[in-house]
Formats: C-alpha cells, structure tokens, sequence
C-alpha cells in the first residue's frame, strides 16, 4: 500500500512536469499487475469493414482509416452521432496510416492494398494530406490533397511525424520491402530513409516487416509484424537510421501498430490484446485481452478531459472472415479505460 502511494505520487509528479510539452499523451508509471482494463464499444462498422488505423483530432473526434474500402470516416466518441463518412480515395482500395502533422492538418497512406489479396499492387501507394480545418459533417468537405507517389515501394503501412508541428518530415514504413520512406511534406520530395536487417519481412507468404513507427527524442520505434519484435534506432533529422538497430522486445505474436506516451512507454495493438511496455525495459504484458479487441490495429490516446484516461484502438474482428469471404462480424472503434489498485484510475494528462 505504501509503495502504491509513492507510486502514485511519482506519477502524478511527472505528468505535470510533462504537461506543457505534449498535452495529448498519457502517462502510466505503475506496475502493470496492479491495472485493470474496461473494453467498450464506441462504434461498429458492417461486417467485414477492416478498421486499419486511427488518429484523434484536438477536438476529440476520431478519424479511422478503411482497408477494406479507400475511406476515412469520423467517429464520435461520446456515441452521440453516427460514423460520418469524410472522404472516399476514388480508384484507390484501400486507407492505412494516418497521422496528424500540423493541427487538424492528417496525411493518409493510401493504396491498392486488399484485405484478402496480399501484397496486391507494389507502387500503388500515395500519401495524401487531409485539411479537416473547414470540415462539417454534411455540409463542408475535407480539403484533400495527394502529397507524393511511392512508384518504388512495396506495401506501406505506418506513418509517424518526426517532430509534429515543427517538422515537416513524415516517416512512412514500408511493409513489404523492410524500409521506412521520408517525406518532406513542404517539397514532396521522398527518399527511402532506412533499410536494416530489423525491418525486413521474413515470411514468404504474407512479407510484412516493419508495420507501426513512432518517434520519441530522436530515437525510431518500430514493429515487426513477421519478426514479432519492438525494436529502435537513432535517427538523423531526415529520418535516416544512424545506428542498427536494437531489439526491445520479442515474441510478440501478431504485433501491429503502436503508440507512445511522454516517457516512451509503448502500447501494442495486435491479436485480441493490447500489450504494454514500459520505456528502457526489455519484455511487453498483456493490458487487456478482450473480444471486442479481436484484430485490434491502431491505438490512440483520448484529447478530451472525459477521455483523457482511455485509450481508442481500431479492429477488423475475425480475421477469417478476409480468407474466407464471408462477413463474420464487425471492425470496430473500441475504447480502452485503464484502472489501478482499488478503481483508482493511473492515466494522467
Ligand atoms: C487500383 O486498382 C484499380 C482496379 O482495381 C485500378 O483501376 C487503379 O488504376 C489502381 N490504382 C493504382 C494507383 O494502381
Ligand atoms: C507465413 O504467413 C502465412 C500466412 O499468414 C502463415 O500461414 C505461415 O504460417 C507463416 N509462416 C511463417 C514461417 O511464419
Ligand atoms: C517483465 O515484466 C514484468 C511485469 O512488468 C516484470 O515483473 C518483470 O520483472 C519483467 N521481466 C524482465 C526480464 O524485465
Ligand atoms: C455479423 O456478424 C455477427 C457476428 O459477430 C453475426 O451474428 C451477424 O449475423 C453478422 N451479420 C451479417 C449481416 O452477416
């Protein structure tokens, strides 16, 4: 008891200090056993609809990126609205990641990618920016505008900023040929800015290397989906790896993307779990395994006071149901609350 006071305590002391700098993060500095996780649903999609990635915008809204149709829609948190349809990439199949870089200013990966056609058309792939500043639901449209081509790429997934708001750099994993491409979003110009023996794919079958990238410090976080692990590098301003890269973490089965919080510490999507690890440690546990996480792909972290404790993740649910073509139940928008030692709830903005 007097160890989770001091804990709570510490916590609370390092959150304030970290305020002014990222107002949008959330810190968890307790030991994991003591947390306990509320699964909710915030929003299903048909059967079928593969929920890919998400991002929050500074009033709350989620935007969520579409797989198995080029969409991006916005969900209501507070499930007051319906999903409203934002944009449709016409003769495109299908959105990735996205990623805010200036306020309410996202970039979407977006290509001919299919849930059940794997990798499907190599150097289809395109970042668009999405200006949601004008946007109203039904009445003012998203100013969208295509950024780059990516004729030399293979699959690309994630997208990270290196610095948002100060940096027009965006880094953008590259799936299927093991690389992360740069893309500076004030010239359009695009470089493959890393390759290393960490980021490749390893399966013949269904090659996805490096899949969730994040930025902390200086310093590259990544996913390997094939490698199973959580690796880092440092990097260059222009996102060039200037170190091999180190493995954090491994054996995590089925690992997608991630997110950050202000001290690094991780928040893995994947399977039917959200897993955890904490900044300058060397193993992931389970947060939450529930079924309303079941194809979990992206999370985020709530920007509204009421939310400011939750975390959002995306889902495709069964993932049977992309190999087998029948739809077999919802993608969705869940949210994620997280308590501590008796309901006292750890997250802190
Ligand atoms: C994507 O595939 C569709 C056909 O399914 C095709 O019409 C379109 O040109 C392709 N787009 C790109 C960018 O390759
Ligand atoms: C490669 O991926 C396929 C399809 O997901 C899977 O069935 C197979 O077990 C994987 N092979 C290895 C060696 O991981
Ligand atoms: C792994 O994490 C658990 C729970 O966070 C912790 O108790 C354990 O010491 C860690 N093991 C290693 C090898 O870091
Ligand atoms: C959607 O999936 C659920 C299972 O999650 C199933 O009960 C339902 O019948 C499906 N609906 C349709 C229209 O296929």
């Amino acid at each position: 008891m007097q160890f989770s006071f001091i804990a709570f305590f510490c916590a609370l002391f390092r959150i304030v200090v970290a305020l002014p700098m990222l107002p949008d993060s959330l810190s968890i500095r307790h030991t994991t056993d003591w947390m306990r996780s509320q699964v909710s649903e915030i929003w299903n999609f048909p059967n079928g609809t593969w929920v890919e990635s998400l991002a929050v915008r500074g009033n709350g809204q989620i935007l969520t990126t579409i797989l198995s149709s080029s969409q991006v829609y916005q969900v209501d948190p507070s499930k007051k609205t319906p999903a409203t349809l934002v944009h449709t990439f016409e003769s495109f199949r299908g959105c990735l990641g996205i990623v805010e870089l200036q306020p309410d200013i996202f970039y979407v990966v977006v290509g001919n990618v299919t849930s059940q056609v794997f990798p499907d058309t190599a150097g289809s792939f395109t970042v668009w920016e999405l200006d949601m500043r004008k946007f109203v639901p039904g009445r003012a449209p998203a100013t969208v505008t295509k950024k780059a081509t990516f004729p030399q790429s293979v699959f690309l997934n994630g997208i990270t900023t290196i610095n948002p708001f100060s940096s027009s750099i965006l880094l953008i994993a590259d799936s299927g040929a093991g690389a992360v491409w740069s893309l500076d979003t004030s010239t359009g110009r695009i470089a493959k800015a890393s390759s290393d023996p960490r980021l490749a794919p390893t399966n013949g079958t269904r090659p996805l290397g490096v899949n969730g990238v994040k930025v902390h410090q200086g310093t590259l976080f990544f996913t390997n989906f094939n490698q199973q692990i959580f690796a880092s590098a440092d990097i260059g301003p222009q996102g060039d790896l200037q170190s091999p890269a180190k493995i954090l973490a491994t054996e995590l089965d089925g690992v997608d993307d991630f997110q950050l919080d202000v001290h690094g510490d991780a928040f893995f999507t994947g399977n039917d779990q959200l897993r955890y690890y904490r900044f300058g440690g060397n193993n992931v546990s389970v947060l939450s395994r529930d079924p309303l996480l079941e194809g979990s792909t992206a999370v985020q972290f709530g920007r509204r006071p009421s939310d400011s404790r939750s975390l959002y993740v995306s889902t495709f649910g069964p993932i049977e149901q992309y190999e087998s073509g029948t739809r077999a139940g919802p993608g969705r928008i869940v949210r994620v609350d997280l308590t501590v030692s008796k309901g006292q709830r750890v997250v802190f903005r």
